[in-house]
């Protein structure tokens, strides 16, 4: 028998407004068509002006606590992956935890971008295998519409992304039959910071020649909004997570024809299906929500999760791989029994 970890609960929030492609036209100078080809979007989900990141975490933490089916308490960590937190500092693990009403647990606020949640979800494996935890809950959420440029230049990131939130329950379990029993197999996690430019929000920060980590010039210039170099984001993104889950399921003696499941971040159904194409996986087998959500950054994988299960397209038992990549660059893969 082997101590590891294994996901005990699942939950999801997305707020209520929908915000269709056709909107957007209104807004920028873009076109559904545009969108829905180049992207396979078709809608997302944007938040009202009075909600923010650690409300739509609490809800989706909620749910995932009650479909553990332990009490709130009995969690030990909580772990938060999110690059839109409610305030710069304290992180928003720190707002969650006291909405959430468990004063005293610790808190880690994850900064990886489209690959947060994968991280945390190594992060959390690693403490429960440690033995020193029992019950983590971990979270991918994000407001994005709130940081996007919404005007008529803002077409070329203000489209992408969406809002939501997305938590699971990771709790001990003794493993007898490695190949049988529901638990994180293994996870690689990757990071190449010399491609931090072609993806990020410059602003505010310190990284500026100036005295102030804020000022007019900056939003003047839009360095508040995020900058993106789509080519060069794209073609990484489909050739780093194919070598990581290629080298995960070698090093975990996995074949790909035994994944039952494929839930991979979702940034561009083109991507996805690049993906797919180059590893030779059925389309059937990878599980995509892009087209309703957009991306939703850390929140997108367990958003699927989610989805997936209320579809009935995720059972327990069922072998599932993810792959992410995103600002950084980092990019990680994660193989587990459900
Ligand atoms: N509507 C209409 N036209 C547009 C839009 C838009 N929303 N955006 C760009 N265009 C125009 C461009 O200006 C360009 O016009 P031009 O030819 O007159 O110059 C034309 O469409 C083609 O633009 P490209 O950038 O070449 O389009 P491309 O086919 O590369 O698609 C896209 C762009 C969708 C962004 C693609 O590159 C992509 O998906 N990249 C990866 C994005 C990604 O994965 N992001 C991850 C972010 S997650 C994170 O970590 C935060």
């Amino acid at each position: 028998m082997a101590l590891s970890s294994k996901i005990t609960g699942v939950g999801s929030f997305v707020p209520e407004r929908v915000v269709t492609n056709h909107d957007l036209e209104k807004m920028m100078n873009t076109s559904d068509e545009w969108i829905q080809q180049r992207t396979g979007i078709v809608e997302r989900r944007w938040v009202d002006a009075n909600t923010s990141t650690s409300d739509l975490a609490l809800k989706a933490s909620i749910e995932a606590i009650e479909n553990a089916g332990i009490d709130k308490n009995d969690l030990d960590m909580i772990i938060f992956a999110t690059l839109s937190p409610d305030h710069d500092f304290p992180g928003a693990g720190c707002f969650l935890q006291d909405k959430l009403g468990v004063p005293g647990i610790p808190t880690l606020d994850i900064r990886q971008q489209c690959t947060g949640f994968l991280y945390a979800m190594s992060i959390a494996d690693k403490f429960i295998k440690s033995g020193s935890n029992k019950n983590i809950l971990v979270i991918g959420a994000e407001i994005h519409s709130k940081g996007l440029d919404r005007s008529p230049e803002g077409r070329n990131v203000g489209v992408l992304f969406g809002d939501g939130a997305g938590a699971i329950v990771m709790s001990a379990t003794d493993v007898k039959d490695g190949k049988a029993d529901s638990h994180i197999i293994n996870c690689h996690l990757h990071c190449d910071g010399s491609y931090a430019k072609e993806l990020w929000l410059p602003g505010p920060g310190t990284g500026f020649n100036s005295e102030n980590r804020c000022d007019q010039k900056m939003l003047d210039e839009g360095l508040h909004f995020p900058q993106m170099n789509g080519k060069v984001v794209f073609v990484n993104a489909v050739k780093k997570m194919s070598q990581s889950l290629i080298n995960l399921c070698k090093e975990s003696e996995v074949k790909f024809e035994d994944i039952d499941l494929f839930l991979f971040h979702q940034a561009n159904l083109r991507i996805n299906s690049k993906l797919a194409e180059m590893m030779g996986i059925p389309e059937e087998k990878v599980f995509n929500t892009i087209q309703k959500y957009g991306n939703t950054t850390a929140a997108t994988i367990p958003l699927g999760m989610h989805d997936a299960v209320k579809e009935g397209k995720l059972k327990p038992g069922m072998l599932v791989a993810s792959a992410a990549f995103g600002s950084g660059f980092t990019w990680a893969s994660s193989l587990y029994r459900f």
